[in-house]
């Protein structure tokens, strides 16, 4: 159950290695979150932050090795969470990859497998959160999609695909469940400095990891279905996808 301030007391988060999701988890420590699961693929880097994690104060984290494209497996997951948990707050879906859109090196299998990774695998997740939710009577989906899906760039336009794949879904769903609720909030940063975008250039408006999560945990206090980091951002896509196709496919890198 959340707490009187409304805030989650137990937490899952789906790609539990994710700079993003930790820098969330660390700022929900600091407001009482007390009982929180990790969930991802590498082994050594869930058990660091949940050492973390378990230093600043969360009394239990688990950790749950699971890929993210397992489809078939997110409902045992759920399960399994909310047996260890007892009921879900809140799970936070952040497992991603930026991948490549070079034409020259493009495989038809990497171009399924990133729609895998950043729509189709997550989406299933949700899914089945969205289900456990449903029969809880509560709970908040936080759902990392990025600017990359407003408007779809040649520069990371397969990312960019499944994250406004990703995008839909979640407003979709969010839509589904009014009533119900569950509530599914998108979060939609520009370009932030994680190991994701390690050895990139920063785009304009970059931030720090830090920044979203203050922006998430606000948008948590606040109920926001939509959070842009930084806020200026959606004011600048809703000028950006009115450009004509010929001056968008000029826009620098
Ligand atoms: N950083 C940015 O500029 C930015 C901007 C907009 C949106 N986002 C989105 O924010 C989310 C978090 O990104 P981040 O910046 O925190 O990057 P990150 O630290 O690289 O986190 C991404 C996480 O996704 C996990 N992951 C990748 N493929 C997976 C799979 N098949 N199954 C399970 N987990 C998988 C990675 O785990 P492994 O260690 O197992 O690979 C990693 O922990 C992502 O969805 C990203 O697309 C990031």
């Amino acid at each position: 159950m959340n707490d009187v301030t409304g805030m989650p007391q137990t937490a899952v988060v789906i790609g539990g290695g994710s700079d993003l999701a930790l820098a969330v988890m660390r700022r929900l420590a600091s407001r009482r979150l007390r009982a929180l699961v990790l969930v991802g693929r590498d082994i050594a880097r869930l058990d660091q932050a949940a050492k973390e994690l378990s230093d600043l104060g969360v009394k239990s984290v688990a950790t749950l090795v699971s890929d993210v494209c397992d489809a078939g497996g997110h409902e045992a997951l759920a399960h399994d969470c909310e047996q260890l948990l007892g009921s879900v707050d809140l799970v936070v879906v952040a497992a991603g990859s930026l991948g490549s859109a070079e034409l020259d090196a493009l495989r038809a299998e990497d171009v399924a497998r990133s729609i895998e990774t950043n729509f189709a695998g997550p989406a299933a997740a949700i899914t089945a959160f969205a289900t456990l939710m449903r029969a809880q009577g509560y709970g908040r989906i936080v759902v990392f999609s990025s600017v990359a899906g407003v408007r779809v760039r040649a520069a990371n336009f397969v990312y960019g695909a499944g994250k406004a794949g990703l995008d839909a879904f979640c407003q979709g769903l969010g839509d589904a469940l009014a009533g119900s609720g569950v509530q599914v909030v998108i979060v939609r940063p520009g370009f932030v400095r994680t190991k994701m975008t390690a050895g990139l250039s920063p785009a304009p408006f970059a931030v720090d990891g830090d920044a979203v999560a203050e922006a998430v945990v606000r948008g948590l206090e606040r109920g926001s279905p939509v959070i842009w980091v930084p806020a200026a951002l959606r004011v600048v896509f809703a000028a950006l996808r009115l450009l004509p196709q010929a001056v968008w496919r000029r826009l620098p890198g």
